[in-house]
């Protein structure tokens, strides 16, 4: 329906009206929307029943110089930690210096969609779920840029695009599956010779021209690393050096949930500490979750600091702080409950919320 010339004419001619039209809701949904669509719950990553608690994960974020080091327990600590900072904190950290507030950046490089890698990281409990909404929508115009990253067979899936890996990773919620799934996508991008490797998850939406944009004002053989960190300081963790020695240290690390960037320049950089299954290794020296390991080989171990870019988005941050006006710029959006209650952008669409649950128009 959506390939009809004239349809795609007025697409392109509605631009920016049509990613404004963009509104992401999690109104507990109507049939015949599956019951999940809109039911993002900070308790689905962190419930019980989903996460296996990470032994001894001794990050302590939000710790002040000097301050006693807080120790996080549990993946699922780990989110509320995460959660509490950003309350804390007022406006949504990140939200200072980012390219869309000063001058818009030069052109470094001009980009075609084949030389982004965009993995998307998802699992088979969400295929219809979350994954079919991103097919419908932005996937479905870029998709040599889209790499699905998922856990089990799927041939319904297989069937609507060709760009779907299984990486056998286990489905659990768990560090290291998470882990496992950042790994093989490294290493697909790696194989892929593209200029940039961008991560976001099943519940997020790319504005690729936007993120284009974004990373043509970066040359791609530059050591860069994008995206917005959900702690209002570095993250505390303690890394294993030998057998029996650890010592602390402190890196900022963009947040998975909101999607972020790394050039090819740094990616393989990276090389000794996330291909061929180092990066799991890796994960493990300082036992935290996949976004934190990238940040830990990239700010840690190769002293490249993280790009602080208010551009991308997760469902952990205040939604409707994004105003309207400013839709069309967002890299990345996101939608989901927070602290219990319905997280989306707010804007006016010619569909009611009830016929139109997700809001992701294209
Ligand atoms: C997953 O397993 C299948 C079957 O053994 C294999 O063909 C495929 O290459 C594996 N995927 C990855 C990413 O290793």
């Amino acid at each position: 329906m959506l390939k009809r010339c004239g349809r795609r004419l007025l697409l392109a001619l509605a631009g920016a009206l049509l990613a404004c039209l963009l509104v992401l809701t999690a109104d507990p949904p109507p049939p015949p929307v599956p019951a999940e669509r809109g039911r993002r719950a900070l308790r689905s990553l962190a419930g019980p029943s989903g996460v296996a608690t990470a032994p001894g994960l001794e990050a302590a974020a939000a710790a002040a110089p000097g301050a006693p080091v807080r120790e996080v327990h549990s993946l699922s600590e780990y989110f509320s930690l995460l959660t509490r900072s950003r309350r804390d904190v007022g406006p949504p950290p990140g939200g200072a210096p980012r390219p869309a507030d000063g001058p818009p950046r030069p052109l470094a490089e001009p980009l075609a969609p084949r030389d982004v890698f965009i993995a998307v990281k998802t699992t088979k409990k969400f295929h219809r779920a979350r994954l079919d909404l991103l097919l419908e929508t932005w996937i479905s115009r870029h998709e040599e840029m889209t790499f699905i990253f998922t856990d089990g067979e799927d041939e319904a899936l297989a069937r609507r695009t060709g760009h779907v890996v299984n990486t056998n990773c286990s489905a659990a919620h768990s560090r290291q599956a998470l882990s496992c799934k950042m790994a093989v996508e490294y290493d697909r991008f790696i194989e892929s010779g593209r200029k940039w490797f961008c991560h976001v998850d099943d519940d997020n939406y790319v504005n690729v021209r936007a993120l284009l944009r974004l990373l043509g004002s970066y040359p791609h053989t530059q050591d860069v690393y994008l995206g917005k960190p959900s702690l209002d300081r570095p993250i505390q963790a303690t890394e294993r050096v030998s057998e029996n020695k650890v010592r602390p240290v402190h890196f900022w690390f963009a947040t998975g949930g909101a999607g972020f960037c790394i050039s090819r320049g740094l990616a393989l950089k990276m090389s000794p500490w996330a291909s061929g299954g180092h990066f799991m290794s890796t994960a493990e020296r300082i036992r935290l979750p996949d976004d934190c390991t990238i940040g830990y080989i990239v700010e840690a171990l190769l002293g490249v600091p993280l790009v602080r870019c208010g551009l991308f988005h997760s469902h952990l941050e205040n939604l409707q702080q994004v105003p309207a006006s400013e839709l069309h710029e967002q890299v990345t959006l996101s939608y989901g409950m927070f602290e219990n209650k319905r997280n989306s952008v707010h804007i006016k669409g010619p569909f009611s919320v009830e016929a139109d649950p997700s809001r992701w128009e294209d």
